[in-house]
């Protein structure tokens, strides 16, 4: 594995204001993560995960710091080059799928694809689907499917851009043990095979386990 960092954030942290209180979701922190790593970021609910997740992949801005994507800083790109960047470079698992309920599944796979003006592989997109289990899913809607098979569609469609950087919100959250496995074994194989930087929050011990690096968030405080 090589040391470089792919991305690196220094000094960041994030406060949501509500019309009662102000949540320091994201205490201070620095963190650098290199190419063909796999993180799993653990802790419990509410402690600040999707925060950290959604901030590291320009999802979310940070209140303070820098976020470098292989020594460029993403931060203050203008809207057309950040969302080149998350087409491209960066493939984001929400924890809630965010699929498009009026596109199929192999729709919803290939839309970052199409976004970004370029043709898919649709030999390479539907082995993608075989290998996760979802080719029967092939042309149906969201809300025909189960709820582990809409988070593998969100998983391959994350997969499908072969990003740098592939940030998963809990990408075994509603799967099955062995289909939990499997996923978590996918993503290691793509991180050792594909050196892609993988970033995984699990609540899943096992899953863990499979990771190069475990990082624990408690109340907004990350720590090695
Ligand atoms: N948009 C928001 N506005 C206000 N507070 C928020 C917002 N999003 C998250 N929070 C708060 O920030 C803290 C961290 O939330 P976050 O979603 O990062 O937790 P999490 O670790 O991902 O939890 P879970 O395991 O339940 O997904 C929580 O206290 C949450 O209530
Ligand atoms: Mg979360």
């Amino acid at each position: 594995m090589s040391t470089k960092a792919i991305l690196e954030a220094v000094d960041i942290s994030k406060t949501y204001h509500t019309s009662e209180v102000a949540v320091e979701a994201l205490k201070p922190c620095s963190l650098q993560f290199t190419e063909g790593e796999f993180t799993a970021i653990v802790g419990r609910s509410g402690s600040g995960k999707t925060t950290l997740l959604h901030v590291l992949g320009a999802q979310d801005t940070p209140d303070q710091g820098e976020i470098y994507l292989k020594g460029k800083s993403i931060l203050n790109l203008n809207d057309n080059a950040l969302s080149r960047v998350r087409r491209r470079k960066i493939g984001f698992v929400y924890q809630d799928y965010s699929l498009f309920p009026e596109y199929t599944a192999y729709e919803n796979i290939i839309m970052p694809i199409r976004l970004d003006e370029r043709q898919e592989d649709q030999a390479e997109i539907e082995a993608l689907m075989e290998t996760l289990g979802i080719s029967h899913c092939r042309d149906k809607f969201p809300d025909e499917m189960s709820g582990g098979e809409q988070q593998r569609t969100a998983l391959a469609r994350a997969l499908a851009i072969k990003p740098d950087v592939i940030l998963a919100d809990e990408p075994t959250g509603n799967l099955d043990a062995a289909n939990s496995r499997d996923v978590v074994r996918l993503l290691a194989q793509a991180s050792k095979v594909y050196s892609q930087t993988i970033i995984m929050v699990t609540h899943d011990r096992q899953a863990a386990d499979y990771a190069d690096r475990i990082l624990t968030i408690a109340d907004g405080y990350v720590k090695e």
